[in-house]
């Protein structure tokens, strides 16, 4: 990595102003490593931008004198796609925080990059709307990072992933150029879709600095039920049910008993029930009048179905209370070290499977891990995390994702492909398909600067 001149530190000041060029250790390291702890990098500078001019004069000036650098958002992706793994500069796009008014006659917004996706759920409601993602990192995940991972989470079922929030982009290629399309028309066949190929494209086709955010409309009245089931088989048998059967579904999170163990040892819950299940699946019904006797039907229909607990209406802590013991398996599993993370999607019919043979090939991989299985059971989407394995040793990373391959699986649901799976896009994608994202990348950032470590091979 070329050493930055103090003439090239003094043009980056002038460009984004002297408090926004961190340079010292102290302020650069909480950029340089991901959430989980087991992506390490280090980088020179991190320069925080305070408009689309200063991205674009930024990306510009890094071309001219080739220097590459990785823009980030909230840093909480999980893939070792936002840090500085080469040394190369961090783009942080948190500044651009604004958040436009809400246009109620469209239900659409538009904020800037750094905007968290709690402050535009927050916006939303203030306005009588509401936004269609929802994820555990919602405090600090921004608008430009979950644009630029396609980012799941808990409402896909119902609204999709964040491509199908996103109206348009701004964002500046990899030349400098600044491309605007924040108009909002819902129809608007005129060419290429540029928003939706940023969508996903990980920082290597473009540095996203604003989007136009499509609403949905606020459902108030929510009922959460947790059930413990008997089988894999039964948990498999009531999505497909409760999908058919309760058109107010809005999310389906599975986990399983050593997981619950974990998080309730871990922040010291209570647990939900008397008698150890072996899964658990956690619902959640919206609609605008309440929902719970449609839930409670569908439910007692359900075989396998061992144990409810249910949080009504009116019951809100309750609610909270039955989906930490899901949204928190992220952080109890983080507490043991930092974890290898296989977020990968199975076909419904591979899906038992899967559960049953992936505990298995861990094992042989690595014989000293521990397994943990979660997810969004309504998308097929299980998070594999492994706890144990030297976070430089990939060797239960490829016995995962050649098994999901094999059973015709995507090795990444949500969190994209980043540094930690980049070996294995081949599993997915063919040698023509890598050719053209090859030719895409190269037509948009020409001199390969935008996060050049990530994603492509
Ligand atoms: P970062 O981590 O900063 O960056 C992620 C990627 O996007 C990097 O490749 C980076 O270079 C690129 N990027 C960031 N900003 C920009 C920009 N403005 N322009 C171009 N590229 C950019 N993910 C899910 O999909 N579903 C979940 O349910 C979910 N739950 C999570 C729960 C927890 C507790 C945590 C820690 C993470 C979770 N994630 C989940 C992962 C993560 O929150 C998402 O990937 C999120 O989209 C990352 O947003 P960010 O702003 O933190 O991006
Ligand atoms: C989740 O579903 O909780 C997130 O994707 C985070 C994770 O995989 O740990
Ligand atoms: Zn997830």
């Amino acid at each position: 990595v070329r050493r930055l001149s103090a003439e090239e530190l003094q043009t980056l000041r002038s460009i984004v102003g002297d408090p926004h060029v961190l340079v010292d250790a102290d302020l650069t390291s909480g950029y340089s490593v991901d959430w989980t702890g087991r992506f390490q990098g280090s980088t020179q500078a991190v320069v925080r931008p305070g408009s689309t001019r200063e991205v674009s004069r930024l990306v510009s000036w890094c071309l001219e004198h080739d220097l590459a650098l990785v823009p980030q958002g909230g840093n909480t992706g999980l893939v070792g796609g936002g840090v500085p793994l080469g040394g190369e500069l961090v783009l942080s796009l948190r500044r651009l925080g604004d958040v436009g008014p809400v246009d109620g006659a469209s239900g659409q917004l538009t904020a800037g990059a750094g905007v968290t996706i709690a402050a535009v759920q927050a916006a939303a409601a203030a306005a009588g709307w509401a936004y269609g993602v929802d994820l555990a990192a919602r405090d600090s995940a921004t608008v430009g990072g979950t644009i630029a991972t396609n980012a799941g989470g808990l409402r896909v079922l119902r609204y999709g992933a964040t491509r199908a929030q996103v109206l348009g982009v701004e964002a500046v290629l990899g030349d400098g150029s600044v491309v605007s399309h924040l108009g909002g028309l819902l129809k608007d066949n005129t060419g290429y879709d540029l928003a939706g190929l940023l969508c996903g494209s990980e920082g290597t086709l473009g540095v996203i600095t604003a989007a136009r955010l499509r609403l949905v409309p606020p459902l108030g009245e929510r009922v959460v039920a947790l059930l413990g089931l008997e089988s894999v088989a039964a948990m498999i048998a009531a999505v497909g049910s409760l999908r058919r059967q309760l058109p107010a579904l809005e999310a389906v999170e599975v986990f399983f008993s050593d997981g619950l163990d974990l998080v309730c040892e871990t922040f010291g819950l209570a647990r939900p029930f008397a008698r150890r299940r072996g899964v658990f699946l956690l619902l959640e019904a919206a609609a605008a009048t309440d929902p719970t006797d449609d839930v409670a039907a569908a439910v007692g229909a359900l075989p396998g179905v061992a144990e409810v607990a249910v949080a009504t209406a009116g019951e809100p802590a309750r609610q909270a209370e039955l989906w930490r013991y899901r949204e928190a398996h992220t952080e109890a599993i983080n507490s043991l070290g930092p974890p290898h993370k296989l977020d990968v999607t199975l076909p419904a019919a591979a899906m038992a499977r899967f559960v049953e043979l992936v505990p298995r090939v861990v094992a042989d991989a690595a014989p000293e891990s521990r397994c943990w299985l979660f997810g969004h059971a309504a998308d097929g989407n299980l998070h594999v995390n492994v706890t144990g394995v030297d976070p430089g040793d990939d060797s239960v990373d490829e016995a995962v994702l050649e098994l999901v391959a094999a059973l015709d699986g995507s090795i990444s649901a949500e969190h994209g492909i980043g540094t930690a799976k980049k070996p294995w896009l081949g599993l997915n994608r063919s040698p023509t398909e890598i050719q053209a994202f090859r030719r895409l990348k190269a037509a948009l950032d020409p001199g390969g600067i935008l996060n050049p470590n990530v994603l492509l091979p």
